[in-house]
């Protein structure tokens, strides 16, 4: 799709991946929504954009349905939508038994619930040819220790994105489904950041990412994971998951340690 004059919404469009494929999207001529809980953010991304006057913020204190179907009236008076973008996600790196109810609340609020209530709203308002990008990630398709409840919400995002496509063909909305690996943005704390570090795993900039985004949409390619040994680890985990057990079983002291050292908020 040609990305020239399109009405794109963008989710947590200030946090870092967001913020890069905001100015992605802008510098290819799209018209934005960007949409997040931090209104001072949003309007200090919009006015670093290319032609500021052409995008808009939207502030979503909690993704309420009230919020959710204004939403839905406010694009479709101006012309409807031409790209969903659900790119808002929390994470929660922590053994199980140290997530709260709340986590785990929130992860699944965060990661499942908004965009399938988002995409469900807006769907009704998409203009054909369209676009509906979800942003999933490796973990929900390699479940990974002290990430068991934000791997099970990405999994979900994964096969939400493959049913919702299969089930629009024909339609003129395609469903398309990115997996990053590990990128460097505010979503991983030191610890993970060190964690990722002594596991030797590879990291993406959030401009790495948002520039193969940019490409998915503009070739609409259904589904993308990042990294090829990532890539290889997702085929090894689908064919033989045991040989995945064993390396991360080894790994898992490790995790465990970082896990805690996080929990109890030390630096070192
Ligand atoms: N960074 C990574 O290593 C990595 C790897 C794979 C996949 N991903 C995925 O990439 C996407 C973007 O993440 P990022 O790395 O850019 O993270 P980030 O910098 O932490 O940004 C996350 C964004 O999500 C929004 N958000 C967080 N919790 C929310 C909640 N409870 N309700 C509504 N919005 C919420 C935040 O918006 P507010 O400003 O409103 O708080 C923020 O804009 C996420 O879906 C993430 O899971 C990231």
């Amino acid at each position: 799709m040609n990305l020239l004059n399109k009405t794109v919404l963008l989710t947590g469009a200030s946090g870092g991946i967001g913020q890069a494929l905001a100015r992605e999207l802008a510098q290819r001529g799209a018209r934005l929504y960007l949409v997040g809980r931090n209104d001072k953010a949003m309007s200090l991304l919009k006015n670093t954009l290319q032609h500021p006057e052409r995008h808009n913020t939207v502030l979503m204190q909690s993704y309420s349905d009230d919020e959710i179907s204004g939403l839905a009236d406010r694009l479709s008076q101006n012309g409807g939508l031409d790209i969903l973008i659900n790119n808002a996600g929390s994470s929660r790196f922590a053994l199980f038994e140290q997530q709260s109810f709340d986590d785990i609340r929130e992860q699944i609020r965060t990661n499942i619930e908004i965009p399938a209530l988002l995409t469900r709203a807006l769907l009704e308002i998409m203009n054909a040819p369209g676009i509906v990008l979800n942003i999933g990630s490796i973990f929900g398709e390699i479940g990974h220790p002290a990430w068991s409840v934000y791997s099970a919400t990405k999994a979900a995002t994964h096969r939400f994105s493959e049913a919702l496509d299969r089930e629009l063909q024909g339609s003129g909305i395609s469903v398309l489904y990115a997996a990053p690996r590990a990128t460097e943005t505010s979503l991983n704390s030191i610890h993970v950041n060190a964690l990722n570090k002594k596991l030797g795993n590879n990291t993406d900039s959030p401009v790495q990412v948002a520039t193969r985004l940019v490409r998915l949409l503009e070739t609409e390619q259904k589904r993308y994971r990042f990294g090829v040994m990532e890539r290889l680890f997702v085929k090894i985990n689908a064919w033989f998951p045991n040989v995945v057990d064993g390396a991360l079983g080894k790994k898992l002291p490790v995790i465990q340690e970082f896990a805690r050292k996080s929990l109890k908020g030390e630096n070192k």
